[in-house]
């Protein structure tokens, strides 16, 4: 049974509710985002998201999560026609985060006797987000709730707890009914993906913001991905993932965790990481954290999130002991008791030789930067990027500006293997390579966020056209170059074709070493408005305004395939500089 409501909102935002039984008594009620911007770092595919939340019924009524705050009044009323709120027993929070948790003191104001199930961490941070007593029982790996026998099915509906702390907020827990086999795991195994189709029945369409939101928000915790899968392993026959953004995953539900398998295992080796401390629902530091962590993930190196205030003193200690570099937010002048102890093992377990970057976490009653710089700094450590200061309510150019400084954390930390890597290439092959030679291009992209434009530009040499019809070129672009992020699919861009005698100015100016968030434009003239994809270089032989289809995965580069939507040559008479060089180690 699948019931749509479209148009439920009076805002501008376009938000619909779709119930649909997924499997024996287990109804989801999804919250269509259909809008929901790219404004935080992982809505990177511009697809809008869900918020799905459900129902079990045993002789008891267990609810998993609820919706965002946005969908108040028809939510509840939905929920309604499923099943009145006074007779829901219990509440099953997965994680705190307020996209899902977001109506819980509303559920609970019409019905106080909901019991709540969470881990001890998610019921501290509820008991500071809803301000009202409400009855809860703590849950950890391993508990579990007898929902009863379903009277008309006749199934057991016996929930297991399973821990999946940092996937992706500290307090996540999955839940599994051994009833019909279904695992709802919330935020982990997720897409922001929003369509009416409530099944991952065309992989296809999907698979690019599946890998973009591992990325973002998975990727940063690979170790803690390896330890829940490890946990889901030993689980009886899984049906279905029941995921918490985004279609639930049930038609190619193997390939779905083996690439979580096998994207965290890569991304667990070697021993160089960056600890990034973050203080959970505090200012805007989570969503801060992870772009970090997602520039840090983009070159080899590890980022590993650690929340200053759930993370165990001992634990904290050896991850920041251990770490190459450690980056810590800004905190409030007067934490409380968890976060102070936090913040003192914190400034105890520092070493001498690891790379430090604070950033701001912008939560309004924060220490100054400059203040946690001089308390933290007390060792003399390598400052790893200049503080983050952020002046404003975060941006999509303030998450560009914090994911290009974790880049550069990832690069400093890599630095040796890199040129490890780089001598090891045999000579000779070395020299036959380096034979291959390619144009120079300058390429560029730029985004409207609103009123707020965010942009970037790359020197490129690895450019080749890729078909007749439509007309169709691959640019390689390194996976932790800082344009990476303005061409996933969809994304458009501009090739500028470089001058045989008129590109050294340019070849120069944009391969100077720009610190974080810099404009890589300054200086340089350019033509607004003429390719919809980015600037065009005033200089440019030609311009080719292109649009992202494809990426296909290289071991360090992704090649993007993108169709020419438009382009034009300056003069016609001029020739395309080109690129000859001697090895193949390097452009
Ligand atoms: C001749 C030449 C050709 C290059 N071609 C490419 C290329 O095709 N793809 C790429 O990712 N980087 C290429 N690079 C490297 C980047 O242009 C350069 O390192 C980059 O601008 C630094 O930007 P980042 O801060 O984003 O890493 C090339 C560099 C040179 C000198």
């Amino acid at each position: 049974m699948t019931n749509n409501r479209t148009n439920i909102s009076n805002s501008k935002e376009r938000l619909s509710l779709q119930v649909k039984d997924i499997g024996k008594d287990t109804t989801t009620i999804r919250s269509l985002d259909w809008d929901r911007s790219r404004f935080d770092i992982e809505f990177g595919l511009r697809n809008g998201t869900t918020y799905n939340s459900f129902l079990i019924k045993g002789e008891k009524t267990a609810l998993i999560d609820t919706s965002h705050l946005k969908f108040e009044s028809s939510w509840i009323e939905l929920l309604s026609e499923k099943v009145h709120p006074n007779d829901i027993d219990y509440l099953i929070v997965s994680h705190t985060e307020p996209d899902h948790s977001g109506l819980i003191a509303k559920l609970l104001e019409i019905n106080p006797e909901i019991k709540v199930f969470a881990s001890k961490v998610a019921i501290k941070f509820l008991e500071n987000q809803i301000h009202q007593d409400f009855n809860s029982k703590s849950i950890k790996s391993g508990d579990e709730i007898n929902l009863g026998t379903n009277p008309e099915s006749r199934i057991i509906h016996r929930i297991e707890f399973i821990s999946a702390p940092n996937l992706h907020w500290p307090d996540t827990i999955f839940s599994y009914d051994h009833g019909s086999g279904i695992l709802f795991t919330c935020d982990a195994f997720g897409l922001h993906y929003c369509s009416e189709e409530t099944f991952d029945i065309n992989a296809e369409a999907i698979k690019e913001d599946f890998r973009f939101y591992y990325d973002c928000l998975m990727g940063p915790n690979a170790r803690s991905v390896i330890q829940a899968i490890k946990r889901i392993d030993n689980l009886p026959q899984i049906n279905t993932i029941a995921v918490g953004h985004g279609p639930l995953l049930k038609y190619h539900l193997n390939g779905w965790v083996n690439n979580y398998r096998e994207w965290s295992t890569a991304k667990s080796k070697g021993e160089n990481y960056a600890a990034i401390c973050y203080i959970s629902q505090y200012g805007f530091c989570d969503r801060l954290s992870q772009a970090i962590a997602h520039g840090i993930g983009k070159t080899s190196a590890q980022a590993q999130l650690i929340d200053l205030q759930a993370t165990d003193p001992q634990e904290l200690t050896a991850l920041i002991g251990e770490a190459n570099a450690v980056i810590v937010p800004t905190w409030p002048s007067e934490p409380q008791m968890e976060l102070k102890n936090g913040i003192g093992t914190l400034i105890a377990a520092l070493k001498q030789k690891q790379w430090i970057g604070i950033y701001d976490a912008f939560g309004g009653n924060d220490e100054p930067i400059d203040v946690v710089v001089n308390k933290l700094n007390t060792l003399g450590q390598k400052e790893a990027f200049k503080p983050l200061r952020v002046r404003q309510i975060p941006d999509s150019n303030t998450y560009q500006y914090f994911e290009e400084a974790g880049t550069d954390v990832g690069q400093l930390l890599n630095r040796k293997q890199n040129i490890a890597t780089t001598k090891s290439l045999d000579a000779d092959l070395n020299k036959a390579i380096g034979r291959v030679s390619g144009g120079l291009y300058v390429v560029t992209a730029s985004q409207k966020d609103g009123l707020k434009q965010r942009s970037s530009a790359m020197i490129a040499s690895w450019v080749s056209q890729a078909s007749f019809e439509p007309p169709g070129l691959t640019v390689s672009v390194a996976k932790d170059r800082a344009i990476e992020a303005l061409m996933q699919v969809g994304d458009r861009f501009v090739i500028n074709i470089l001058q045989e005698d008129n590109y050294l100015h340019l070849f120069r100016h944009f391969l100077k070493r720009f610190p974080p968030g810099a404009d890589r434009f300054s200086g340089v003239s350019v033509l607004e408005d003429i390719a919809k994809g980015g600037p065009v270089l005033t200089d440019a032989l030609a311009f080719l305004d292109c649009i992202v289809k494809q990426r296909l995965e290289t071991p360090d580069h992704w090649i993007i395939y993108a169709v020419v939507e438009n382009g034009n040559v300056a003069n016609k008479q001029a020739k395309t500089a080109v690129h000859h060089r001697r090895v193949g180690s390097t452009y």
